[in-house]
């Protein structure tokens, strides 16, 4: 099997901090990517921002100053759902619910052929379930990317029971064209990574309600004593109180409510107050100008 031909059209719904960092990655390695978001600024922003990560690049001479500009040039914002009708390959990156997810990809196979790979970002949600009410669910596979998408190397490619071995190994090749280290791995609820992550998330929110220590000390201790890059209160600040809250509820619900995974009302609470991390501001630590400092 082999990576998508580059002059594919590759077309990212969703253009958040995954959907943009999916775009950029695509576009560096040579593919035409179209962003498409239902709010239209969202894709503006990510279009202006991954142009601005290019010119970075290229002033560290990670790229070249040429590379940049052609890599500028193959995004493209798709203004409505009918203009990614033409692409080989669709990623997903919006919310992380199974209805809206099954919504989308009902109308991305009315529009696009038949040939066209519809691959979802979900962190949590069965892909078997996703796949379920399409025509062709065997075309439908999980590209599960990690956050911030342009450094982190690790894609899981994950199969539903119905996805068929030729699109997940398309799939794992293209990743790796995209300069990623892709894994295989089946629907199970959380995947690997967010399976063995939710503990780690769990145990900080018990800490913090028992007291043990804030937010920035949990974080610090495990920081620089436990050997972890980040502690559970930033990296969910950097991921976001709302996709995080979601897929601790998903991964609960899809083991029959185990209580090992019950969610934790004050992750509810501050998704409740819209501190959702570094996308809005305020999460934990408060974002802007400078360094992040603790919110409370
Ligand atoms: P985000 O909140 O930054 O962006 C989501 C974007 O999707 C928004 O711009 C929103 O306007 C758009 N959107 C929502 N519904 C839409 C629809 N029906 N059609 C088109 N656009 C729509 O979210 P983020 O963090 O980028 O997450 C996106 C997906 O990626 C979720 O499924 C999440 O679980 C998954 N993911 C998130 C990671 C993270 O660390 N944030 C890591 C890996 C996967």
């Amino acid at each position: 099997m082999a990576a998508l031909d580059n002059n594919s059209i590759v077309a990212v719904i969703g253009s958040g901090a995954m959907g943009a960092g999916i775009a950029q990655v695509a576009a560096a390695a040579g593919y035409r990517v179209k962003l498409y978001d239902t709010h239209a600024e969202a894709v503006s922003k990510a279009i202006q921002d991954i142009g601005k990560m290019y010119v970075k690049l290229a002033e560290k001479g990670r790229m070249t100053a040429q590379e940049a500009q052609e890599a500028s040039a193959r995004l493209q914002a798709a203004s409505s759902l009918q203009d990614v009708s033409d692409a080989s390959l669709v990623v997903e990156a919006i919310v992380e619910n199974l209805d809206v997810k099954r919504g989308l990809f009902a109308d991305l196979e009315a529009l696009v052929g038949d040939d066209c790979i519809l691959a979802t970002n979900t962190s949590s949600i069965s892909v078997t379930a996703i796949a379920a009410k399409l025509r062709r669910p065997e075309r439908l596979v999980g590209m599960h990317f990690f956050n911030p998408v342009p450094l982190m190397a690790l894609v899981e490619v994950i199969s539903g029971l119905a996805t068929s071995d030729e699109v997940a190994a398309t799939v794992y090749d293209t990743s790796i064209a995209w300069g990623k280290q892709p894994v295989h791995a089946k629907s199970t609820p959380g995947f690997i990574v967010n399976r063995v992550a939710r503990p780690f998330y769990a145990e900080g929110w018990r800490l913090l309600s028992e007291q043990a220590g804030d937010a920035a000390t949990i974080d610090a201790v495990l920081r620089e004593a436990g050997g972890f890059r980040m502690g559970p209160f930033e990296l969910m600040d950097l991921i976001g109180h709302d996709v995080n809250f979601s897929v601790t509820q998903s991964v609960f619900g899809a083991y029959f409510n185990d209580p090992r995974f019950t969610p934790s009302v004050l992750q509810q609470e501050m998704v409740n107050a819209g501190f959702l991390g570094r996308k809005s501001g305020r999460g934990f630590y408060r974002y802007g100008e400078g360094a992040s400092v603790p919110a409370a």
